[in-house]
């Protein structure tokens, strides 16, 4: 299948060697309706997904340890909270108390040896200030 080439409002996120099959997620800060919120992206099955950080039981982290969410057969992504599991490359809900509940994807596109991610209505990307100029009197 031909490669296709990533959008003009793809993001750099990392080189795709960086995210091993079922390993440490890569983390990034995200604003998710404008606030602060953190988004992780992992390799599963030979494609990177990428989600919010949130749980879909009640609205925290679910890491582990930083960048750690499969469980110990690397099968379900796992809320370390109350144990919510949820199926990798869809993000939907298949035990605990996360009923119907998705986590939120991030579009994400993998292409020449880069991973880009795509900013949506809902999630965009937190711009860091321009560092202040230097002070010159006048
Ligand atoms: S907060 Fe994630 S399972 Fe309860």
């Amino acid at each position: 299948m031909p490669e296709v080439t990533p959008r003009p409002d793809a993001l750099p996120l990392c080189a795709a060697g960086e995210l091993v099959e079922r390993g440490q997620a890569l983390l990034f800060d995200v604003l998710l309706w404008g606030q602060p919120a953190r988004a992780f992206a992992l390799r599963y099955e030979g494609r990177v997904v990428a989600y919010i950080n949130r749980c879909a039981h009640v609205p925290v982290e679910m890491d582990w340890q930083p960048g750690e969410f499969l469980d110990i057969d690397k099968r379900w992504i796992v809320c370390s909270i109350h144990g919510a599991s949820y199926e990798p490359l869809g993000g939907h809900c298949v035990a605990g108390p996360c009923g119907r509940g998705r986590l939120m994807p991030v579009d994400v596109h993998e292409a020449a040896g880069r991973v880009y991610w795509y900013p949506s209505r809902d999630v965009r990307p937190v711009i860091f200030d321009e560092p202040a100029a230097p002070f010159s009197p006048a």
